[in-house]
């Protein structure tokens, strides 16, 4: 079996300050929330080619929101 990881973003809802830097670089990945704090879209699944944009969105968080495991 080749080991298949799966990777996902999440948001930190209590560190979120709404910088939306996170939705910037990776539109695919996050979206703003009725109060312009970021979420995760859908299920969180990092699809293929997404990659770098959830790691370039977990660099730019100011306040260390972006998380991603699976990596
Ligand atoms: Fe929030 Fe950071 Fe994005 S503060 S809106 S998770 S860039």
């Amino acid at each position: 079996m080749p080991d298949v990881k799966i990777m996902r973003v999440s948001i930190a809802a209590d560190r979120c300050q709404g910088h939306n830097r996170c939705c910037l670089v990776a539109p695919e990945l996050f979206e703003a929330d009725d109060e312009g704090n970021a979420k995760a879209r859908g299920d969180g699944i990092v699809a293929a080619g997404l990659e770098q944009k959830a790691r370039l969105a977990v660099a730019n968080c100011p306040e260390h929101a972006v998380r991603l495991t699976g990596a």
